[in-house]
């Protein structure tokens, strides 16, 4: 294999690149962000892959979540604390009720790059550019704003740097807190039926944090019931921005990528010889890989010999994101196919990208049943080939959207338009997110005995 370097990828075929008109303006950005300090330290990418590690052995769940993308718009304080409250509802959920630690992952600080089926948008008889993710273009549909404008790399940045300011805030400052439990329950979830399930679970919490406090033990001041880690990640898609905040790490000489502490590569990037696959080689970050049902056991195989040559657990999380319909049909040979080889791999489950349709109405919807039937499969099958069922990845939010049918509110098609915000795909509300960790911890707790 040739050697890497930060832009060796330049030397690959590569596909979902923006065509940037003016390079001379690329550049510039380019080098202004490599000037810009790294927005992760590369020892917390390495104890994120030390806890991969865990999940991988079956000592832990690995438990992603956030939007599907980011956007420049909807940038505010209000938004980035509900996600958050929403991913510590569901992580302690699956922690209390699963019995199990919980390796929390948002999908933030960074998630703002798109993969598109094609490059340009016809309406009206007009041809366009997609539109590829706040970091590229926009999404009103005019030349300006569809034209790739490298300067928004830098606003991503800025709001990336912002974000990962606040949720590191809200995770070691006291927003945690396990005696704050009662608070991250939203005002609209409070009412619900989910809204009493989580109260009932947070009286719980309070009860046994009441009785160790009163048999002496100072519960008030342990930092493991105070605080949280919580790590980001994203989709390591536009190779110009990874590789202008990829850093070389000073304590052990390894490249990081430091746009993020985990990054993945996407169905339709993952080629074997492709710019993507070897841009993350030569990074030591924890790497995603998502498998959609059309991934073939040997080419996962060799996207690990060239991924992981080592087979060291923690540094590949494979995504499955087959569809509800399919996962029986595709996961079993790719689990047979790892443990022959004795390839190390925590498996997770992505249940949202496989089960997207287009609702009558013209707007594309997920239905709670089916994302709910993925993810029960994906820990069957696991359990009747032994090996473990090690995470899931969400799309969800902590508005009160209507993009997603069905759940303990029933959304039903006719009122996906009443709250639709999402500017890609759609995403779990409060109340669907807490569902469906309510009925993971089950399978976990079941999967655990
Ligand atoms: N520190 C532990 C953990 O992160 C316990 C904990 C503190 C926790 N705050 C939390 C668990 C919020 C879930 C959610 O797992
Ligand atoms: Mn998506």
């Amino acid at each position: 294999m040739k050697p890497w370097t930060p832009s060796s990828w330049r030397n690959c075929p590569i596909r979902q690149v923006p065509t940037y008109p003016d390079s001379a303006k690329l550049n510039q950005a380019e080098t202004q962000l490599a000037k810009y300090p790294p927005l992760v330290f590369a020892g917390e990418a390495r104890e994120l892959r030390r806890q991969f590690s865990l999940v991988t052995e079956g000592k832990a769940f690995l438990l992603q979540g956030g939007d599907c993308a980011e956007s420049f718009a909807e940038f505010s304080a209000n938004n980035i604390r509900d996600t958050f409250k929403v991913l510590l509802q569901m992580a302690v959920v699956l922690t209390f009720a699963g019995g199990c630690p919980v390796v929390k992952v948002g999908r933030m600080a960074g998630q703002f790059a798109k993969p598109r089926s094609a490059d340009t948008e016809v309406l009206d008889g007009i041809e366009l550019p997609s539109y590829r993710g706040d970091i590229i273009n926009g999404n009103d549909f005019t030349a300006e704003s569809r034209t790739p404008d490298p300067e928004r790399m830098l606003m991503a940045y800025h709001q990336s740097a912002a974000t990962l300011n606040l949720v590191r805030a809200f995770a070691t400052g006291g927003l945690a807190d396990l005696h704050k439990v009662h608070q991250w329950n939203l005002n609209f979830v409070e009412q619900s039926p989910l809204g009493e399930r989580y109260q009932h679970l947070a009286n719980r919490i309070d009860e046994t944090l009441a009785f160790m406090a009163a048999c002496g033990l100072e519960v008030s001041s342990v930092p493991q019931l105070k605080e949280t880690a919580f790590y980001t990640s994203h989709e390591a898609l536009l190779l110009p921005y990874e590789e202008a905040l990829t850093r070389q790490d000073s304590l052990t000489g390894n490249w990081y990528d430091c746009s993020a502490h985990m990054l993945w590569i996407g169905d339709r990037t993952r080629q074997p010889d492709g710019a993507h696959v070897e841009f993350l080689r030569g990074v030591h970050n924890p790497i995603g890989i998502k498998a959609g049902p059309s991934t073939d056991p040997n080419e996962l195989l060799r996207l690990l010999d060239i991924l992981n040559p080592d087979n060291e657990a923690g540094r590949i999380n494979v995504i499955v994101r087959m569809g509800a319909d399919k996962v029986a049909d595709h996961l079993p040979g790719l689990l047979q196919a790892i443990k022959r080889e004795g390839r190390k791999v925590l498996w997770s489950s992505d249940p949202m990208h496989g089960n997207t349709v287009k609702a009558s109405s013209g707007f594309k919807t997920r239905a709670v049943e089916r994302i709910l039937q993925e993810v029960k499969a994906f820990f069957q099958i696991h359990k009747a080939e032994g090996t473990y069922a090690g995470g899931v990845h969400f799309e969800m939010t902590g508005k009160n959207v209507t993009e997603c049918i069905g759940g303990a509110y029933q959304i039903t098609e006719q009122q996906l338009g009443d709250r639709y915000h999402t500017f890609c795909d759609p995403r779990l509300n409060a109340d669907q997110a807490l569902e469906l960790a309510f009925l993971i911890s089950e399978s976990l707790k079941e999967a655990r005995r």
